[in-house]
């Protein structure tokens, strides 16, 4: 789990780390399952564990690249109708992936270090 939803966002930021330039956008595809009230649940520990230490990753990244003008930010994409969401979710792919294509072209560039879910912050 951890290697797919941290370590896998992680490294794949620093291999490119000297191909992103200023006005880049790193967008972490997260979950509300990883906000710390989240975490006080029996449900989907090692999931919820590991949005969390992602969202932790989205932070050190936005700060260590704020001065590259690269923005780095966590976005949740809602409960969708995936192979993980399953068939009763509410939400479509296209509504699902909205947040995160916003992020990577409309959203003002001095969005960084945050948390987004419906093209609005959200608490860590
Ligand atoms: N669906 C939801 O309701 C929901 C809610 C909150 C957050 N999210 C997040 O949204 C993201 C996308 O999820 P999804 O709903 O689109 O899930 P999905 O339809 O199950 O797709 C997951 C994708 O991740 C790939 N993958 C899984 N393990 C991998 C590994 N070890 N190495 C490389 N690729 C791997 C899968 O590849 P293969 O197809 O090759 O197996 C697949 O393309 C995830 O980060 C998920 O946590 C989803």
């Amino acid at each position: 789990m951890f290697d797919t939803n941290v370590f896998g966002p992680l490294f794949v930021t620093q291999y490119f780390q000297t191909l992103l330039k200023s006005g880049g956008r790193v967008i972490n595809i997260s979950s509300s399952l990883g906000k710390i009230s989240s975490q006080y649940s029996a449900y989907s520990p090692a999931y919820g564990i590991s949005k969390t230490a992602l969202n932790t990753v989205t932070l050190r990244l936005a700060h260590a690249l704020k001065e590259k003008a690269v923005a780095v930010n966590s976005m949740c994409p809602g409960w969708v109708r995936t192979d993980m969401g399953g068939k009763n979710a509410p939400l479509p792919v296209e509504k699902g992936a909205e947040t995160a294509v916003w992020l990577a072209t409309e959203a003002p560039q001095e969005l960084t270090g945050k948390f987004i879910k419906d093209k609005n912050e959200i608490e860590f």
